[in-house]
């Protein structure tokens, strides 16, 4: 942006140089090879020395910004050629590709933990996700659940509708909640509004930047790791280079999934949520009884035929390992998940949180190793837990499952 012009310089340099940083014309030299001059004339601009410009010199800005204009115009126009020829551009951060999280996988497979970033990275996985999410998983209700929320944030005036916003989703999945959130605030009529998904998988990635395309001025697909990852995409959001505000979402209980939340938040949310920016938390609750939760019956004994909920949930979980030794030429280990209930431990540590934990056990090796872990939440002191670490919580919007019992909540909370 251009500095703040002497009470002497002309309106007219003035508007040039302004006009000339907004597109991007960041350097003296830059300036005066547009504008077909010397870098010295321009310190004559900048005094207030030269009120008018030549006729040539007049001419040839007029010329250097139009072609600055047309070249934004042509990158806009590739994208949404690319986007109606088929053509999907994805972003891959180092680290982070598939073939970077296979060797992770080789490498820690006999750790204690693997964690959930290794479930949906491949197609078969992302492929068991959209079956999970078809069998008896109320999609239909925690869509609904994020349109009341949206609908809020909107008539409350928490969205500002002033400034361009950066919608940030980490772990977005097939990302039909942020196209819901994308359609909703758009309608406010922000001067931009930039969606951009952070997934490691790029199978879900491809869904989810068809779901919200058309629904934002840009869509951002990134294929990182939100949780281990160098967060280089940060860099690409169009907040890093204009005045704009973040709203980071973590949708679908990612947030009770992660492997330790107080490191999400000091050490990689913090460097995402900025003073003033939004953070979306939807989280599933902690019920009265622990037992009328539906991931309760899977830590028990098998008792008959598995729901089809149940068997899509032991696919995903087991699948990973099963590829992996298969690619590996290995015979198929005797393995069972086992889900299992954890309180009061470091895994844990949002008062009032419980942790159903998911293990493979491997039978013959007397081990096992966790691939998931899925949190429930009491919202109130998760609020509280929050304002700990410099957030102010703006809105609590409870959700009922199919069955009218409250199992969901959105939690908007403002960083200070
Ligand atoms: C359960 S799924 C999708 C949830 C989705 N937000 C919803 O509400 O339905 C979780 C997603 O998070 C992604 N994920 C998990 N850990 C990740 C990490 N560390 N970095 C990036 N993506 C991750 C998975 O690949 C998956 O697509």
């Amino acid at each position: 942006m251009a500095k703040k012009a002497p009470a002497h310089r002309s309106q007219l340099v003035d508007l040039v140089l302004h006009t000339a940083a907004l597109l991007g014309v960041d350097s003296d030299r830059e300036l005066a090879a547009l504008a077909g001059v010397s870098v010295d004339n321009l310190d004559n601009w900048k005094s207030g020395a030269t009120q008018e410009l030549k006729v040539q010199t007049l001419a040839a800005i007029k010329d250097g910004l139009a072609r600055r204009v047309q070249a934004l115009k042509e990158a806009a126009r590739e994208v949404d050629a690319a986007h109606d020829a088929g053509l999907l551009a994805l972003e891959i951060e180092e680290g982070s590709g598939p073939a970077a999280l296979q060797r992770q996988f080789h490498d820690r497979v006999t750790y204690d933990y693997l964690g959930h970033r290794f479930l949906y990275f491949d197609s078969q996985g992302a492929l068991a996700w959209e079956n999970l999410m078809r069998a008896g998983y109320d999609q239909g209700c925690w869509l609904a659940g994020v349109e009341v929320c949206a609908k809020k944030l909107v008539d409350d005036g928490v969205i500002d509708k002033r400034r361009g916003l950066d919608l940030v989703s980490l772990g977005p999945g097939e990302a039909a909640k942020e196209a819901l959130i994308a359609a909703r605030v758009a309608a406010l009529g922000l001067p931009w509004l930039a969606v951009a998904l952070v997934d490691v998988s790029i199978p879900l990635l491809v869904s989810g930047a068809k779901a919200c395309r058309k629904k934002a001025s840009q869509v951002l697909p990134f294929c990182a790791d939100f949780e281990e990852g160098p967060l280089a995409f940060l860099s690409r959001l169009p907040t890093a280079h204009h005045d704009g505000a973040r709203l980071i979402v973590m949708l679908g209980n990612v947030f009770g999934n992660v492997r330790d939340e107080e490191t999400l938040v000091t050490e990689r949310l913090a460097a995402m949520v900025r003073p003033n920016d939004l953070l979306w938390l939807e989280v599933a609750l902690r019920l009265e009884r622990v037992e009328d939760d539906p991931l309760f019956r899977m830590t028990l004994p098998a008792q008959g035929e598995l729901t089809a909920p149940e068997a899509n949930r032991r696919l995903l979980l087991e699948g990973p390992y099963r590829r992996w030794e298969a690619a590996q030429g290995r015979r198929p280990s005797a393995m069972h998940t086992r889900v299992w209930v954890r309180e009061n431990d470091e895994t844990c540590r949002v008062p009032g949180s419980l942790n159903f934990c998911h293990d493979l056990v491997f039978e013959e090796q007397r081990r096992a190793c966790t691939m998931l872990y899925s949190r429930r939440y009491d919202v109130a002191a998760l609020g509280r837990w929050l304002e700990g670490f410099g957030y102010v919580v703006e809105a609590v919007v409870p959700v009922p499952d199919s069955q009218k019992r409250t199992r969901v909540a959105h939690l908007v909370a403002r960083r200070r």
